[in-house]
């Protein structure tokens, strides 16, 4: 069985374990980490049917006390009125310092059980272990938890750093098939930042086979960036890529168009502006289109370059008069690079229609 560990860096520094059939090792996994303590479960109403009896074996296995909380599945429900169920119930099982949550499931789950674990009784640990592809490459690394105001997205929560991440490749294949592509797009991403090997992947479309690798090389890469700043007041940025636009594609859209599709949209766009615009030392913008298609991703929106400059500055990133866009000059190499606020709407424009 392959099995990988990749090191975070931080603090007291934890590891990715990654590979097939984990779940079944989870159990096992946990004890040789934290010991024997009491074990709260964080799962939503899917991934419950799917893999929650498995984990729950595997914990019992070793030897856990486990319970489990389970919220309905779904952004929409990622919000302070189920966080504060969840904190309730490990009050009510007596969860105590020395004990340890365990999210189960996609970043919506991973987010969640993360901020609880992160402010009850000040903080206590908690393990990741991602069963989407996005919460896999992306959101089970790095620390960041939150939920949603009805001001917006992810708009309360904090940095808390899981202890272990368990993530069983296996669980991607009962994913539907944008759930998959939204992880992709964030992969693409991470290629376009780090290395051209990764990207010949999804430019071939050979992914099944590769999913170990894909998602050691995407942790690792966001585990070197977290290392370096793990606060986002530098170079994390960069992980930002193709975000600009994403993010006011998603909100000129009301939401309806998922995050990784608006991320594969904004990573067009900023590639052909980035090509057209000069910037770029090598074309890419065509070969970023076709990896993003090949993985069943979208490239171009009809929203128009105004519209979206618009929602853009609306973005709690912006400071001051400027904003700052990570801009791809070729595979594998990106910079970040401050522009007056009224310049994007020439980048938008720029990056707006495909194969011109
Ligand atoms: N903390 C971070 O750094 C960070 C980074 C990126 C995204 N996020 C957050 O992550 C969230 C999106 O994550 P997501 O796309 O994983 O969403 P999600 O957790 O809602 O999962 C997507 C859907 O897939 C289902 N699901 C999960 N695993 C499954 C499986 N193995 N098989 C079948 N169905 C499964 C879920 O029940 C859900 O319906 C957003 O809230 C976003 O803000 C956080
Ligand atoms: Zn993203």
């Amino acid at each position: 069985m392959q099995q990988r560990f990749v090191p975070v860096r931080v603090r007291e520094g934890y590891s990715v374990v990654i590979g097939s059939g984990l779940l079944a090792k989870s159990g096992q996994l946990l004890r040789e980490k934290l010991g024997l303590c009491r074990l709260a479960v964080v799962t939503d109403s899917n991934v419950e049917k799917l893999y929650l009896p498995q984990l729950l074996s595997s914990l019992a296995e070793a030897g856990f006390d486990a319970c489990s909380f389970v919220f309905p599945a779904g952004e929409a429900n990622k919000r302070l009125n189920i966080l504060s169920g969840m904190l309730e119930f490990f009050a009510e099982q007596h969860i105590t310092r020395t004990d340890c949550v365990v999210a189960l499931g996609g970043g919506v789950t991973g987010d969640m059980a993360g901020f609880a674990a992160g402010c009850y009784q000040r903080g206590i640990q908690y393990v990741q272990i991602p069963t989407t592809l996005l919460a896999a490459v992306d959101s089970s690394v790095g620390g960041k938890t939150a939920v949603d105001l009805a001001a917006g997205k992810n708009l309360t929560g904090l940095f808390h750093q899981p202890s272990l991440v368990v993530c069983d490749t296996d669980t991607f294949a009962t994913l539907a098939p944008d759930e998959f592509a939204n992880g992709a797009a964030e992969a693409i991403k991470t290629a376009i930042l780090d290395d051209g090997a990764l990207f010949s992947l999804f430019e071939s479309g050979e992914t099944a086979d590769h999913m170990t690798d894909i998602v050691e090389r995407c942790v690792a890469f966001k585990a070197t960036i977290v290392e370096a700043d793990e606060t986002e007041t530098g170079v994390r940025k960069t992980l930002n890529l193709g975000h600009t636009a994403g993010h006011a594609i998603e909100r000129c859209s009301d939401y309806s168009i998922p995050h990784g599709h608006a991320v594969a949209i904004g990573l067009a766009i900023i590639a052909r502006a980035s090509e057209r615009l000069g910037w770029a030392t090598e074309p890419i913008a065509r070969r970023v289109e076709h990896a993003l298609m090949r993985n069943g991703l979208p490239t171009t929106t009809s929203f128009t370059p105004e519209a979206l400059a618009e929602a853009a500055l609306s973005d709690k990133k912006r400071a001051g008069g400027q904003i700052t866009l990570v801009v791809p000059k070729k595979i594998g190499e990106c910079v970040l690079a401050d522009l007056p606020m009224e310049q994007l709407l020439d980048v938008f424009r720029a990056g707006m229609v495909a194969g011109a």
